[in-house]
């Protein structure tokens, strides 16, 4: 089997080694592999920019990686041309379905560990993830260039974890390059070239080897070229003009273009077994491709490749066009979102007051705030974002029971029999120095704290359980600031328990604004309530009259201020000492106020919801 790449020399399918980074965040994925692109002189050097691979705005902006990518590097070892194929990997939690995908297309991973930080709690996640798919693992201490970086101690930890020798654990900077061609040799070495597997057909077939399979592992959308498709083709070959067929979704196709990434797209003759490359489909529509799905080119009966899970949302949040005039131009934009971003899920969904609008299913908070970025940048649309939640499963008396996914359409205290919430199993890694911080912070948020265990140089690792709800209540920002940004954490899902717990309603000028709807802990109805009436009434553009801002829980207002009203000034091209004049304008602007006050209703700007949905 070969790479049949017109301008690169004949690599054999022996040659070939695909792999992925995987990491805690900001370990330094991006920044090795902007070396390995170098190195091997896939990227010249004047054309090289820092974290190459992270080529949307939004992740040169944050400096983070959002969407996995694919990259193929030449490279010469011992006078063999060897292809290495690198999917390079997000880091935070509420990316690790990149994560997942990726290690099912590859023969092995590179594991990065921060000299200056140590294992962290995604580490441990992501290295339990290869090692359940039985991938071989390069353990490797990164950033070692750092003044402060703790090599020897590091590199026990891995070895604690990873159950590899110290002397097998590499050291590299992805900052000066130091380490990176003995990395490069090592993944030669010890990662193996992809495996021929046998074509499953139902029957045995003549000539079954050059039947296709393809898994899906990734895609994007065009405007001029529809979708395409991140492959690694398993069996087969496929070219341009081939007709193909997506085995689990059934639909035929014609690939217009295949390549390899390199990293920009660069068209090839073909692509074969072992290899990772992309396909052009021309394919406009939504929900017709998705990842895990087989690509195939027969009608055959062929057995699919073991796809992957559907995403599981953790959070909830509804998005309403700010006008409904652009309701049909959001649908467009959740689909062409959708179409790069294979873990976002939405469903229409329609409100009493906010009229047409979608509910989202999100990876985590992060995952809603990319989100809602992407759709005011990429499609300029105005929204109304309504606070974020995780799911409830209420039970009615009489057996009856409901998912409810939206704050609002939870119901009125009394009228259920009972209430349960996800729960989650998480692991905190944290300096020993800010225990006592964590442990407070863990029973504030209602945590069944487990096993904890130190390891390293005074470090400890804890074991907890806790509400999904209470996670998602800054759990994240609250550990960062009782760690001073050392602790770390990453979670499951862990089954369904019973809740204590109240919809809290916003009114404004008298009218429930659903949008600022949530649910929270019956305990915290007192506290929740001053603050997010407070945080209306810090935000709220004043208006002409005075607006009442109360929250409501138990059938009962908590919490109430009042806005005063904004005074225009209606005597102001009047001058001199016409006072009675003066007297008669105000009076009238008085009367008018009242008036507005009682009937008037909110003009409430789209940003004020983005800014009450992160909690800021
Ligand atoms: P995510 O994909 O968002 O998880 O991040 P990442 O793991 O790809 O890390 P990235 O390469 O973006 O680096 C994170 C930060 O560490 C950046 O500020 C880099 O400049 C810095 N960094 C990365 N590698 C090195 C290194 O070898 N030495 C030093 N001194 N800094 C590094």
């Amino acid at each position: 089997m070969s790479c049949k790449v017109s301008y690169l020399p004949k690599i054999l399918n022996m040659n070939i080694r695909n792999f992925t980074i995987i990491a805690h965040i900001d370990h330094g994925k991006s920044t090795l592999a902007d070396r390995m692109l170098e190195m091997t002189g896939t990227v010249e050097k004047r054309k090289m920019t820092e974290q190459v691979l992270d080529s949307m705005e939004l992740e040169r902006e944050r400096g983070i990686t959002i969407k996995m990518q694919p990259v193929r590097m030449l490279y010469n070892l011992l006078e063999k041309n060897y292809c290495l194929n690198l999917i390079d990997t997000p880091g935070h939690i509420d990316f690790s379905y990149e994560v997942s995908r990726a290690l099912k297309a590859v023969e092995g991973a590179v594991l990065l560990v921060d000299a200056s930080q140590g294992i962290q709690a995604q580490t441990l996640t992501v290295l339990e993830m290869a090692r359940s798919l039985g991938l071989p693992i390069i353990p490797v201490v990164s950033k070692i260039d750092l003044p402060f970086a703790r090599i020897d101690e590091i590199k026990k930890e891995i070895a604690g974890i990873c159950g590899s020798t110290i002397s097998d654990i590499l050291g590299v900077s992805g900052k000066t390059g130091e380490g990176v061609p003995e990395l490069l040799k090592t993944i030669v070495f010890r990662i193996p070239p992809p495996l021929e597997l046998s074509n499953s057909l139902s029957s045995p077939l003549s000539g079954s080897q050059n039947i296709l399979r393809a898994l899906i592992f990734d895609f994007e959308y065009s405007e001029h070229r529809g979708v395409i498709l991140y492959v690694r083709i398993i069996n087969g070959e496929v070219k341009e003009k081939d007709k193909l067929l997506f085995i689990v979704a059934k639909t035929q196709f014609q690939a217009n273009e295949v390549g390899i990434f390199s990293p920009d797209k660069k068209k090839t003759e073909s692509l074969s077994s072992g290899e990772i490359g992309y396909i052009v489909t021309g394919i406009k529509t939504a929900r017709v491709v998705s990842v895990g799905d087989t690509v195939t080119n027969t009608s055959r009966v062929v057995s699919p490749i073991e796809g992957y899970k559907e995403p599981s949302p953790v959070v909830w949040a509804s998005v309403y066009p700010e006008s409904q005039d652009d309701f049909s131009e959001l649908k467009i934009a959740l689909e062409r979102l959708r179409l790069s971003d294979s873990s976002l899920s939405y469903e229409e969904e329609s409100s009493g007051t906010l009229g047409r609008g979608f509910r989202l299913g999100l990876l985590g908070m992060l995952h809603l705030e990319i989100v809602i970025e992407r759709l005011k940048r990429e499609f300029r649309l105005a929204l109304i974002v309504t606070s974020p939640t995780i799911i409830y499963e209420i039970k009615y008396p009489g057996g009856k029971n409901e998912v409810v996914y939206s704050p609002s359409k939870f119901p009125e205290h009394g009228s259920y029999e009972s209430v349960s919430e996800p729960w989650i199993h998480a692991i905190i890694i944290t300096p020993s120095l800010y225990i006592g911080g964590v442990m407070g912070l863990l029973y504030e948020h209602e945590a069944e704290v487990g096993l904890s265990e130190t390891f390293g140089d005074g470090r400890v690792s804890i074991k907890a359980d806790m509400p999904l709800r209470e996670l998602m209540r800054n759990f994240f920002d609250e550990l960062k600031s009782v760690s001073s940004g050392f602790a770390s954490l990453s979670y499951e899902k862990k089954g369904y328990r019973n809740a204590d717990v109240v919809r809290l309603d916003m009114i404004v000028a008298d009218e429930v604004v659903p949008a600022f709807s949530k649910v929270i802990a019956r305990r915290l109805v007192e506290e929740e309530a001053k603050k997010t009436v407070e945080r209306l009434h810090n935000i709220l553009p004043r208006q002409l009259f005075v607006v009442k801002i109360q929250a409501k829980a138990l059938g009962r207002i908590i919490a109430s201020k009042t806005l005063s009203a904004l005074r225009k000034d209606v005597t102001g091209y009047l001058y001199g000492g016409d006072v009675t004049r003066k007297k008669k304008l105000l009076e009238k602007q008085k009367k008018g106020k009242k008036k507005r006050a009682i009937h008037g209703k909110v003009n409430i700007p789209h940003d004020i919801f983005l800014k009450m949905m992160k909690g800021k």
